[in-house]
């Protein structure tokens, strides 16, 4: 079985057609035909019985049935560009990439964070992020911790770029999945931006659930302590201690589990970890987004996480999609371009085709010189 034969086939026959050709009529192994589509099954799959990948082959056909197709008027670099000029809204969703030129590591990348998580002995990097771990043991996250927190570094010209585009009015929204919050600093405004993964502009007790902004733990964290909420600190201090019971064992709830001792009074930044729930504001803004955008641009991200990942997916087939990072989009993706580079470039030159070069320059030189006040300064600039 042959590739390109089988997905000729089903846009053919379309699902229901396809199995019957292949399963019925052929008599086909479903993991055989799983596997001339290049899905990857793991090795002890072997003893499987065939029949339980029918649900599998099900939705895998009709995600591919129903992907889009590219548009067959934006297929070049001057498409985009002239895509661009005429876009009014405009989605950006961004990934880690539009902020490794000022230094901050990307997540998957050879030496991302990923890459140098070894001594924490994790069974998943992504378990650096996860709610359940960081409730039994935060001192994990908060060991690394110290290379994620924000510190004043401006902000880059992919940033500075979809401020431009924020400034000629045509930004109808920048999901982002970055924590680093460097879209605020860039002057991204509020009602303009969603944090999908939240950030470190504010942190949480655990315990008692008050709010502090960010900044109060970054100190904290630097000097490789655990930050803990005062309230829950001073109401420690001040309870009675029961006979018998170690000083640790307080606590007035209920729940004497192991992991919320562990996890007491700890302050965690409002990022959402693997776990959590996203804020429904991301939901009910893209529900609504997707009616109305009319170019979506993926900047330095691998797609790799839902449901950001699924953005480019729900989007009606006729809006443009363009893909910009150094490595290309999953295959389970079709964008109508995909500009491969770094995307600062990318942006630099495409902004200096739309004509927006003057624009993005003043943006970036003010990011670079005094990046504290850049933000409030750049909304003079236009
Ligand atoms: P990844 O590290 O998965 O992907 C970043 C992508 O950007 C990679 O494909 C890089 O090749 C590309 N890239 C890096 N630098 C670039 C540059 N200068 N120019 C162009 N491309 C560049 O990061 P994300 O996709 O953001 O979750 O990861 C998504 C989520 O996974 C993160 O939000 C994080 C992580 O688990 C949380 O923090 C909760």
């Amino acid at each position: 079985m042959r590739e390109a034969e089988l997905r000729r086939d089903l846009g053919r026959l379309g699902p229901q057609g396809f199995l019957e050709k292949y399963l019925v009529d052929a008599d086909h192994l479903i993991r055989d035909i799983l596997h001339a589509f290049g899905v990857k099954l793991p090795p002890d799959f072997d003893k499987v019985q065939d029949i339980n990948f029918l649900s599998l082959l099900r939705i895998y056909l009709a995600r591919e049935f129903n992907k889009r197709e590219k548009l067959s008027h934006v297929i070049t670099f001057d498409d985009v560009v002239t895509v661009l000029g005429q876009a009014r809204k405009v989605i950006v969703i961004t990934g880690a990439g539009i902020s490794t030129s000022l230094g901050i590591p990307d997540f998957r990348s050879e030496n991302g964070i990923y890459s140098r998580l070894e001594k924490y002995h994790l069974s998943d990097p992504q378990e650096l992020f996860d709610i359940h771990l960081f409730r039994q043991d935060p001192s994990i996250f908060y060991d690394f911790c110290k290379e994620l927190v924000p510190e004043d570094r401006g902000y880059s010209a992919t940033h500075a770029f979809i401020r431009v585009l924020q400034d000629r009015g045509i930004l109808l929204r920048q999901y982002t999945q970055n924590i680093d919050d460097i879209e605020s600093t860039a002057g991204i405004l509020d009602d303009k931006l969603i944090q999908c993964h939240g950030s470190f502009k504010t942190a949480t007790c655990l315990t008692c659930h008050r709010q502090s902004p960010g900044h109060v733990i970054f100190p904290e964290i630097k000097a490789g302590r655990i930050p803990k909420c005062q309230t829950c600190l001073k109401l420690q201090d001040n309870a009675p201690k029961r006979k018998g019971k170690k000083k640790l064992d307080w606590d007035d709830q209920d729940s004497d589990s192991e992991s919320e001792m562990m996890s007491h009074g700890v302050m965690k930044p409002d990022i959402t970890f693997f776990g959590e729930q996203l804020d429904t504001k991301f939901k009910d803004q893209i529900l609504q987004d997707r009616n109305e955008a009319d170019l979506v641009l993926c900047i330095g991200t691998s797609l790799r996480v839902a449901p950001v990942a699924e953005i480019p997916n729900m989007m009606p087939k006729s809006v443009p999609q363009v893909f910009i990072s150094r490595e290309p989009a999953g295959k389970e993706y079709v964008f109508d371009v995909e500009l491969l580079g770094a995307c600062d470039e990318v942006v630099r030159q495409l902004a200096h085709a739309v004509g927006w070069s003057a624009a993005l320059d003043d943006l970036v030189k003010l990011g670079k010189s005094t990046p504290a006040v850049a933000a409030q300064k750049s909304s003079e600039v236009k």
